[in-house]
């Protein structure tokens, strides 16, 4: 017996992000939009305690041991219900790896429903949600899926409309960007500054539930991506190639270094999609669009 769960990779629409708080988070506003990129992550019971195995393009740089998050889920799941976390959790690797796109939170949501399922232990969704905030900020939304506002440091989400699909293309850097520098980056660059409360864009939300994806090209914010292109400034030469290539809007992925670009159609996505991998100032280059549905059990 073995359960599989498929959860989504995230885009930020806006990400607006307040001074750094006491306990060293940052207040956020934080809309989320989930992109057809996944991982898949397989439980089997296992007779040798937890184990994680990983494969995908970027296996070499996950970590197999108990700071994975898809291990602390278990745990914590485990924990909870006074059982022992024995477990094979095996990670099919489609998200990009310290990309921006939420893939390690997308690993600790599903390896949370997936033991769930697997232990029959029937966790209400509060639950499930808890524990995911536990695990991290993004991790509620990776659960949750399709579009969401997260606020508090992102864990708090209201779910949101959307009137369409947007398309989007996705540039992979040709390395990772850790999250708590790309903060440490921000707190630098606002010393001295008053930063504003993180307020959520009406207007964006609007262009969301329409299906506008104009109106969302213009109001898309990243308050991430001057720390990011500060940490790896070669990234403004990626965006600019999407830009001059047709895209809608381009900006950094979260707190990067995956770039995203929003376009009008799927023929619009293959022209950037070539000009960016002809560009040479990336990786790899994928379409996908959005919103997709969260963690959801595909095999059992
Ligand atoms: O919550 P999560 O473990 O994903 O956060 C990773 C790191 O990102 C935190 O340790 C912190 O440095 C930074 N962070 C933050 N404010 C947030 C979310 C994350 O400063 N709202």
């Amino acid at each position: 017996m073995s359960v599989t769960v498929r959860v989504p990779a995230k885009v930020n629409v806006q990400l607006a992000v307040g001074a750094a708080r006491p306990d060293g988070f940052h207040d956020l506003a934080n809309v989320f939009l989930a992109v057809g990129l996944y991982d898949e992550v397989t439980v089997t019971p296992s007779a040798d305690g937890l184990r994680i195995t990983c494969e995908g393009p970027d296996a070499g740089q996950v970590p197999l041991d108990r700071t994975n998050l898809a291990a602390r889920a278990a745990l914590l799941l485990a924990d909870r219900y006074g059982r022992s976390a024995d477990v094979h959790i095996h990670i099919a690797k489609d998200i990009p790896v310290a990309g921006g796109m939420a893939g390690g939170s997308a690993d600790g949501a599903g390896a949370l429903l997936a033991c769930d399922t697997l232990w029959e232990t029937d966790a209400s969704r509060e639950e499930l949600l808890d524990i995911c905030a536990e695990l991290g900020s993004d991790v509620p939304f990776s659960l949750v899926g399709g579009a969401a506002l997260g606020t508090g440091r992102g864990e708090r989400l209201t779910p949101l409309e959307t009137g369409g699909t947007f398309h989007w293309v996705f540039a992979m850097a040709s390395r990772g960007l850790s999250t708590p520098a790309v903060f440490r980056e921000f707190d630098r660059l606002a010393e001295g500054r008053h930063v504003p409360e993180p307020v959520a864009s009406q207007e964006l939300i609007a262009a969301l539930a329409k299906g506008d994806a104009d109106t969302l090209a213009a109001t898309v914010t990243n308050d991430l991506q001057p720390a990011a292109l500060s940490l790896f400034p070669e990234l403004a030469g990626t965006l600019a190639t999407g830009r001059e290539a047709g895209a809608l809007a381009a900006l950094v992925s979260g707190s990067g270094p995956t770039t995203a670009f929003l376009v009008r159609d799927p023929e619009s996505a293959a022209a950037v999609q070539r000009a960016l991998a002809a560009s040479g100032t990336c990786r790899s280059v994928r379409t996908a669009s959005g919103p997709a549905p969260g963690a959801t059990v595909t095999g059992r």
